[in-house]
């Protein structure tokens, strides 16, 4: 069996630096470079300064810091790149289309297509391919008649080994994980691949399956784990009304050892680059082989979780008196979890969305997003024209500032500094009522209530 000694990946986002800085780090006699076409965003993983790196991750810097220059190399040469190496992962973006057929539902796979163009024009020896992005079943069809087809006659072995790391906590993920799942058909291809993770993945957690199961089984996880959520929201809101209280019914559940305490977190809904994007391609699959029940079973994960959105965007209308033009809400956080500066699905775009189109005033504060991504995120729903998202959004990076003078506060992230503020100072200079609109159950309703906030959260 050939011993891998260069491996090159494609597309140096959350999915792939994270997963190469490991992959490095853990195999030093490995040579590994992460290339993508976006010049910026390669300049940013070889900045000297870690505290820069493109993607926020705790304790990533260290991984970076330790294998870059070593073994470990952020590069634009894709040809280059993708001629030396013998295994190359493809982690690139795909996408939910925006046009034509299965907009909205199907994954865009033509960044994927175009990366298997290229490595068949450039490859002159063989190499194993290993999907990393997240892709509909049956991709790794696609991918090899493309590489067979267009090829210079090399063979391409293809592996298809999904990424089941959730941000802000990918590093531990990486370095500890619950399994490494690597689905193909040829042995030996397999096994290299097994190596590569067997420098630190103990080899009971590395599981192997046929490429069909590996594809298919990474889009089941997250639609399990969302599913969680989703139900859990969806019994918040009963919660609302019958006066039990969404956490209390959380751990006398979760304390079962069948259902298991975790993903268990009412929220203001779930977002992310994988939940809603991976149901949706689960819900096209089965719809594109006629499975109605099982298309229209799964679609209800994604439409619980858009109304569990809408209806925190109402209470807060609804609770500030049917009104909240010209009224300034203060938002804690934007992006869809903690410990991530990503943003992708977030939910505070859509409830934000949804105030704006009450002419509310929204000031932002999120300890890791810019005012630049923000700004976008909103632009790109086109609900609104970018002047009007800039009349109506402010975006600041001090917490203080943006709650001074506020009708109300809402709690969009689950950011832990946002515990620690002083909540006496802020309630002196807010309005009267002073509202709190708590979508992550984060702060202490008994000391915000003696501190005389009007404290709603979600699920009580
Ligand atoms: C997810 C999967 O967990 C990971 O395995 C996969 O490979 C990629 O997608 P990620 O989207 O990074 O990871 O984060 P995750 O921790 O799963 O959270 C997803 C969303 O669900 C977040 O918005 C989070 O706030 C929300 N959530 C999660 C809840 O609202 N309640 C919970 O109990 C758990
Ligand atoms: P993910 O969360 O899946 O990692 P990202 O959007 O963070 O997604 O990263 C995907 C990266 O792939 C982007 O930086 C993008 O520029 C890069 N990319 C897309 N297509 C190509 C390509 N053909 N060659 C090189 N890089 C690409």
């Amino acid at each position: 069996m050939k011993q891998i000694k260069k491996i090159t990946c494609i597309g140096a986002g959350y999915v792939g630096g994270p997963t190469m800085a490991v992959i490095a780090q853990k195999n030093p006699n490995v040579e590994v470079t992460v290339v993508d076409l976006n010049q910026a965003r390669i300049a940013a993983w070889n900045d000297e300064n870690l505290e820069n790196l493109p993607v926020y991750e705790p304790g990533l810097d260290a991984v970076v810091g330790e294998a870059r220059g070593r073994n470990l190399f952020f590069s634009t040469e894709v040809d280059k790149a993708i001629n030396e190496a013998d295994m190359i992962f493809i982690s690139v973006n795909t996408p939910t289309k925006t046009y034509g057929k299965g907009k909205g539902q199907a994954a865009d796979l033509k960044f994927i297509e175009l990366c298997a163009r290229q490595i068949a024009a450039v490859a002159k020896e063989d190499k194993i391919v290993v999907e990393k992005s997240t892709l509909p079943v049956r991709t790794a069809e696609a991918l090899k008649n493309i590489l067979e087809n267009t090829g210079n006659g090399v063979n391409f072995h293809i592996l298809s080994n999904p990424e089941f790391l959730a941000e802000g906590t990918a590093v531990t993920d990486l370095h500890n994980p619950d399994r490494v799942l690597i689905g193909g058909e040829d042995e030996a291809a397999i096994e290299a691949l097994v190596q590569v993770y067997e420098a630190w993945v103990p080899r009971e957690r590395i599981l192997t399956t046929n490429l069909w199961s590996s594809e298919l089984s990474k889009l089941v996880a997250n639609a399990f784990l969302a599913q969680r959520v989703s139900s859990i929201n969806a019994i918040s809101e009963l919660c609302e009304v019958t006066g039990a209280n969404v956490d209390e019914v959380a751990r006398a559940i979760g304390q079962d050892s069948r259902i298991g305490p975790k993903f268990l977190k009412a929220s203001v809904g779930f977002g992310g680059s994988c939940f809603q994007k991976d149901i949706l391609n689960l819900v096209y699959i089965a719809r594109s082989y006629n499975l109605t029940s099982v298309a229209d079973y799964w679609e209800q994960v994604i439409l619980m979780n858009d109304h569990q959105k809408t209806r925190f965007a109402e209470k807060i209308i609804q609770t500030m008196y049917n009104t909240v033009n010209g009224k300034h809400i203060a938002f804690l956080g934007w992006a869809f979890k903690k410990d991530t500066n990503d943003t992708r699905e977030s939910a505070a775009i859509y409830v934000a969305d949804h105030l704006l189109d009450e002419e509310a005033q929204v000031v932002v504060y999120d300890p890791k997003v810019p005012a630049e991504q923000i700004y976008k995120d909103l632009d790109y729903l086109g609900t609104r024209s970018p002047e009007n998202n800039r009349r109506l959004v402010k975006v600041v990076d001090n917490p203080y500032e943006a709650l001074d003078g506020a009708h109300a506060a809402a709690v969009l992230t689950e950011w832990d500094e946002f515990k620690g503020y002083d909540w006496a100072k802020i309630k002196e200079g807010m309005k009267r009522p002073s509202f709190v609109f708590d979508g992550r159950k984060l702060l202490d309703r008994k000391e915000l209530n003696r501190l005389g906030f009007a404290y709603y959260a979600i699920g009580e």
